[in-house]
């Protein structure tokens, strides 16, 4: 499994787009509409690392009740995996509890995700590797 993204959750996309701008990061894919979880979602890069910005633009979206208790701030590493059934069940014997069962990501090219927590880490988001 290798890193894919770190994605922080923000109030205003725009506005957190501008800042990460203002750093020297790059927009790898402009905003795509996550109509299954609520939310808008920009890519952006630097240095090899990749950002995802995620903002909620509905009070029901998944992550607006977390928004709300963290505020902006970075909530999960995305890891790449080939199989993610395999990941999660290996996952599981380490503790980590499945939060969200795997579907398909709009803003990662339909590919499945899945998230997961663990008691003294948090959340983790998996992302089936394509074809
Ligand atoms: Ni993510």
């Amino acid at each position: 499994m290798t890193i894919h993204h770190i994605g922080y959750l923000v109030k205003k996309l725009e506005r957190a787009r501008l800042a990460f701008e203002a750093l020297g990061y790059g927009v790898e894919q402009e905003t795509i509409r996550d109509e299954c979880r609520k939310v808008d979602i920009v890519f952006l890069s630097k240095d090899g690392y990749c950002i995802e910005l995620v903002s909620p633009y509905a009070p029901d979206s998944v992550v607006a009740g977390l928004l709300a208790r963290a505020g902006n701030s970075p909530y999960h590493v995305c890891y790449e995996v080939d199989d993610l059934d395999a990941a999660i069940e290996r996952l599981r014997d380490a503790r980590y509890v499945v939060s969200s069962e795997p579907a398909p990501a709009p803003a990662c090219g339909g590919a499945r995700v899945a998230f997961l927590v663990h008691p003294y880490l948090g959340m983790v988001e998996l992302l089936e590797k394509a074809g």
